[in-house]
C-alpha cells in the first residue's frame, strides 16, 4: 500500500531582511527577521509526500522534473523529520508503520511552484517550509513547534513560512540552532486593510543565489556587520511595534529603509552584487515620487534577492492608485521584462 500526503505553503516577504549567516550548515542567521506571509493562493508550493515499501531510495521531482536530493539541505531535513517520526496506522489500507521504521522507508517527493523558481521571489521559503511540513504529517510528527527549526534548515527563510500573518526569525544563541526559531507576531486578520501588490519586473533566475551572495557579504562588507550588531536590533523592535499598532507610516518607513539598505550592503560587498535592475530602480523613484509629493508614506517597497517590487499599501483604494500610476508610468523599456502585475491587489 502507498500513503501520500498534499500540503500548501505560502511564501513569504521579509520587511525586516535576513541577509548573513553566522553559521552556514545549521543556516543560523547574524541577525533577527521579520516577514508577512502571503495569501497561499497567490504565491506557494504544493508538495505531495508518498511513502511505500516498494521504493527504493528518497526522490523528488520539482515542477514535474526529478531533481538531487543529496544536497546537505534536503538530507538534513529528511534527517530530522525522520528523527521525529511517530506511528502511523491506517486500518482502512492495512498500513501499520511504527516510529523507528520510518529511517528504513524511502519516500517520493513531488513539488510545483505556482510562480517562478529562483526569481526572487522567495521559492525556497515556501518550497522547504512545504516539504517539511508534509513530511511531518506523512510520518506524524507530534512536535510542531519543532518543524521550524527543521525547515531553516533548508533554506533560512523557510522557517518563517510555517506561520501566517507577520512572522519574526529569532536569531537565537545557542550553537546547535535550537532557539533559532519563527515566531508569530501576529495573525493574518490583525491588519486585514493591509494589501500587498507584486510586480515580476523579470522572471528570470537570478545570477548570484542568496546563499552565495550573504557568504560574500558577511566576508567582505563591513556595512554588514554594522547594520546586523547595530541598526537591526533597533528596527526589529521599531518594526514589532509599527505591526502592533498597525501604523502603517512607521512601517512603510522601516520597509523600503531596509530593503535599500539590504541592497546597499549587496553594493558593499566586494566584487559589489545587483539584485535590482533599471526597472526595480524605476519603481523606487516612481513611489518615492508620490510619497514625496503627499508629504507621508503612500505605500512602501522592498526587494529581495531579484529585480522584482513587493510593494505594501494601506487599503486597497491606495493600492488601486499605486497600480494606476505604475502602469501609466510604466512603458516597459527594450530589454525590459515587466511582463506581468501577478497580483492585483491582495489583501493578507
Ligand atoms: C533577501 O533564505 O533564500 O530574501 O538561507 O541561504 O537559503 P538561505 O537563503 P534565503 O535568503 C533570503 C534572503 C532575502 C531576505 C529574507 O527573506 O529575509
Amino acid at each position: 500500500g502507498m500513503l501520500m500526503v498534499t500540503a500548501r505553503a505560502p511564501t513569504n516577504i521579509a520587511v525586516i531582511k535576513y541577509w548573513g549567516k553566522r553559521d552556514e550548515s545549521l543556516i543560523l542567521p547574524i541577525n533577527d527577521s521579520i516577514s508577512v506571509t502571503l495569501d497561499p493562493d497567490h504565491l506557494c508550493t504544493t508538495t505531495t509526500v508518498a511513502v511505500s515499501p516498494n521504493f527504493e531510495s528518497d526522490r523528488m521531482w520539482l515542477n514535474g522534473k526529478e531533481i538531487s536530493l543529496s544536497g546537505g539541505r534536503y538530507q538534513s531535513c529528511l534527517k530530522e523529520i525522520r528523527q521525529q517520526a511517530g506511528d502511523v496506522i491506517d486500518e482502512n489500507k492495512g498500513i501499520c508503520i511504527k516510529g523507528e521504521d520510518w529511517q528504513k522507508l524511502h519516500v517520493h517527493i513531488a513539488s510545483y511552484n505556482n510562480f517562478p523558481t529562483a526569481a526572487g521571489l522567495a521559492s525556497s521559503a515556501a518550497g522547504f517550509a512545504c516539504l517539511v511540513y508534509a513530511l511531518s504529517k506523512l510520518m506524524n510528527v507530534k512536535e510542531q513547534y519543532e518543524l521550524s527549526a527543521i525547515a531553516r534548515q533548508g533554506s533560512g527563510s523557510a522557517c518563517r513560512s510555517l506561520y501566517g500573518g507577520f512572522v519574526k526569525w529569532a536569531m537565537g544563541n545557542d550553537v546547535n540552532g535550537s532557539d533559532s526559531i519563527a515566531i508569530q507576531l501576529a495573525r493574518e486578520t490583525h491588519w486585514s486593510d493591509l494589501v500587498i501588490l507584486i510586480a515580476v519586473v523579470s522572471s528570470h533566475q537570478k545570477e548570484i543565489s542568496s546563499t552565495t551572495g550573504m557568504r560574500e557579504s558577511v566576508e567582505t562588507s563591513e556595512l554588514l556587520l554594522q547594520r546586523s550588531q547595530n541598526i537591526v536590533p533597533k528596527r526589529i523592535k521599531q518594526m514589532e511595534e509599527a505591526i502592533r499598532n498597525r501604523d502603517f507610516t512607521t512601517f512603510a518607513k522601516l520597509t523600503s529603509a531596509d530593503s535599500n539598505q539590504f541592497h546597499a550592503v549587496c553594493l558593499d560587498t566586494s566584487p559589489p552584487i545587483f539584485y535590482m535592475n533599471n526597472t526595480s530602480h524605476r519603481i523606487i523613484n516612481c513611489i518615492e515620487r508620490w510619497n514625496q509629493s503627499e508629504g507621508t508614506p503612500q505605500v512602501s517597497y522592498t526587494f529581495d534577492a531579484g529585480p522584482n517590487a513587493v510593494m505594501f499599501a494601506p487599503n486597497r483604494k491606495v493600492a488601486s492608485l499605486l497600480l494606476q500610476r505604475l502602469l501609466f508610468y510604466f512603458p516597459p523599456l527594450p530589454g525590459d521584462d515587466l511582463s506581468s502585475f501577478v497580483i492585483g491587489d491582495q489583501s493578507i
